[in-house]
């Protein structure tokens, strides 16, 4: 496994993480995680060099702290630097914040987290967490010696990024990044300033939730055998993140035994700063090629919002592109169902198209949302 360092070296951090959202499961239920291969699997990684184990108070609807917890025990606790989260859109006042951390010690049994992050930050929760003065709590707990380190995950656009990371000395930062998304939300522009800033980034969705593995459009599946060096479509993926040296390390959520093996092997051999200028072009191919196959460039800029009924309309559009890119993988169908809110789905909206005169890119909105019904909504 390689290693890179924070805290001007002190310390050491495997290049791969474990994400712990996407444990295996029974019977597709997330809720129900399959106990004994997950602890098998964490172990095995840890006992492999994986140093960073990365948890959260909602992932598999509370469970995966609760197995994580149990992974930890007989020894694998002091081998491991420990990520966990505070969900504040999930604390209605400032005494909420104390119940949810707490509640996290107790399900992970331990007395101490390594990595604590404000989780999920973006303009909303960002004024929520100055409101709360969560980062006043979170020193609070750091000099009580139940925290070690302070960051925070991100989900918005690059100045809301800017903005916080420039609000207060973080120790690291964590935010999404692929070889597709590097305009999306902070994107490569929000890891270099943070670089700059000296702020180590721990990198997550790296194989954008398993989308770039797991069924490629033939376009795709051509460019990598024809590739002169044989590499799976992981492989790809995690190279091009593990090249830049601002990378901390790399959250994959690894749901069987195999992803772990392989993306140990991959990121037991790369070395910031090591892809060749071919190696590089065909990364940017393979992003064009999917970028070309996106139905509406909506850039998540936010203009049409907010909908008088509440529809997330950036989101929707980017399921709806992902249904086309993705070669209409059902995962993209279910996540559908798990994240986007009944109430809020394509059929609920009333076609005003007051978002419409706000889109820089004059979407049709409203037609979007039709079509994102048919796909979505209909049998
Ligand atoms: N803080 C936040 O707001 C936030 C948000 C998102 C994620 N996270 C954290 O970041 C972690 C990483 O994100 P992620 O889980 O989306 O990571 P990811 O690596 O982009 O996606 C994981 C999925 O990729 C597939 N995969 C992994 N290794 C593979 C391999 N070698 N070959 C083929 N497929 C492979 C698996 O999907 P299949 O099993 O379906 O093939 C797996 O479930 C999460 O687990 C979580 O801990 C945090």
């Amino acid at each position: 496994m390689k290693y890179r360092t924070f805290m001007n070296n002190e310390e050491n951090v495997s290049l791969l993480g474990f994400g712990t959202m996407r444990l295996p499961v029974v019977d597709g239920d997330s809720s129900k995680i399959e106990e004994a291969l997950a602890i098998r699997m964490i172990r095995s990684a840890i006992d492999r060099g994986i140093n960073y184990l990365d948890t959260a108070y909602m992932y598999h609807d509370g469970y995966s702290e609760v197995v994580v917890g149990k992974a930890l025990k007989d020894g694998y606790r002091e081998k491991v630097l420990l990520a966990d989260k505070m969900p504040l859109w999930m604390a209605r006042t400032e005494e909420d914040m104390d119940r949810i951390f707490l509640d996290q010690l107790r399900r992970l049994d331990v007395d101490c987290i390594d990595m604590y992050l404000v989780h999920n930050v973006n303009a909303q929760i960002w004024k929520k967490a100055l409101k709360f003065k969560v980062l006043d709590y979170l020193e609070k707990k750091k000099s009580e010696g139940r925290i070690k380190h302070i960051g925070f995950s991100f989900h918005d656009e690059f100045p809301v990024f800017e903005e916080v990371l420039n609000a207060y000395p973080w120790e690291f930062c964590q935010i999404q990044l692929n070889y597709m998304d590097t305009d999306f939300q902070a994107g490569v522009k929000g890891l270099k300033l943070a670089g700059s800033l000296n702020i180590p980034v721990i990198i997550m969705e790296p194989l954008k939730g398993g989308k770039l593995t797991d069924v490629l459009p033939q376009s795709i599946r051509d460019l990598w055998n024809q590739a002169p060096m044989k590499r799976t479509p992981a492989e790809w993926a995690l190279r091009w993140v593990a090249d830049f040296p601002e990378v901390l390390t790399i959250l994959s959520g690894m749901t069987d035994m195999e992803q772990v093996d392989e993306n140990i092997r991959i990121l037991s051999e790369a070395d910031p700063n090591s892809l060749t200028e071919t190696e590089q072009k065909i990364i940017k191919k393979a992003a064009d090629e999917y970028n070309h196959l996106i139905q509406y460039s909506c850039t998540g800029c936010q203009y049409c919002m907010p909908c008088p009924i509440k529809i997330d309309i950036p989101d929707l559009i980017g399921r709806y592109n992902d249904w086309f890119v993705f070669e209409r993988n059902q995962k993209i169908r279910d996540d559908f169902y798990a994240w986007v809110h009944p109430k809020a789905r394509p059929s609920a909206c009333e076609a005003c198209k007051a978002c419409e005169d706000h889109c820089p890119q004059h979407l049709p909105i409203s037609d979007i949302m039709k079509k994102a019904q048919a796909v979505f909504e209909t049998e």
